[in-house]
């Protein structure tokens, strides 16, 4: 699968292009074509020298990500996100995966929705209704997905309107290490999914933890 990352030079875009582009054709986006490229190339030697030869990974522009991708990731802070999406086109009949999270900080962190109830549910409306929205990779540190020797054992909750597409999202997180998907209903959920990271970032704080996660079993 071809899945371009909006934002992709960003902490998470690199965590999940790393830990993707053994199996996918992976198009890392940026305002700054060449700064995709120089982390496309760093990334593609990183895997090298730990014995991955055939990553397929390459960098581009923001909207070359949305236009070249089956799958697109928006992996833009919540503050960039309008913005980012009004400047782009072409996101019809794409699963578009939203691992954005609304979060503030005073001393601690807080869920800040938007009027819709969640970032993902904000990202439906700015979209054309054919795009097939899909909350995912919500609640896991980018620096575990950085951290290559490690496995990523978390569950992974995905939320969509759109059946087909939650599928191909769930399959997706279940192929990437040790990560297991779980259906968590439609995007209206995606708000609940998006409000356990400032709980789990402050979780982190107040008892001096790192990679704080979740597994439901
Ligand atoms: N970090 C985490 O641990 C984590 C965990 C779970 C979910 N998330 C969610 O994942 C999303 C991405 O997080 P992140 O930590 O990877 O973000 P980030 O590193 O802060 O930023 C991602 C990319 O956004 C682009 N960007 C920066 N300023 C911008 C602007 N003014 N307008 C448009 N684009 C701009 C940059 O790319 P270019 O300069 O190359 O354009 C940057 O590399 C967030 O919504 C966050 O809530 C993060």
């Amino acid at each position: 699968m071809r899945i371009g990352i909006v934002g992709g030079t960003g902490d998470i875009g690199e965590g999940l292009a790393h830990r993707l582009s053994h199996e996918h054709e992976i198009i890392i986006g940026s305002r700054e074509k060449d700064k995709a490229c120089t982390m496309s190339k760093s990334l593609t030697d990183n895997l090298a020298e730990k014995g991955v030869l055939d990553a397929k990974c390459a960098g581009a522009t923001n909207q070359e990500a949305v236009d070249n991708g089956d799958i697109v990731i928006l992996s833009v802070n919540y503050k960039h996100l309008e913005s980012t999406l009004a400047g782009l086109t072409g996101f019809e009949d794409k699963i578009v995966i939203t691992p954005v999270n609304p979060i503030s900080k005073k001393d601690h962190f807080y869920f800040d929705p938007p009027a819709e109830g969640s970032a993902a549910l904000e990202i439906k409306r700015l979209l054309p209704e054919s795009s097939r929205i899909v909350a995912a990779f919500n609640n896991i540190s980018a620096q575990k997905w950085k951290r290559l020797s490690e496995k990523l054992d978390y569950s992974v909750v995905v939320c969509s309107d759109d059946e087909d597409a939650k599928k191909t999202v769930m399959e997706l997180v279940n192929s990437i290490s040790e990560l297991k998907a779980l259906d968590g209903g439609p995007l209206e959920m995606s708000s609940v999914v998006e409000s356990l990271t400032p709980l789990i970032l402050n979780i982190a704080k107040y008892n001096n933890m790192k990679d704080v996660g979740i597994k439901f079993f």
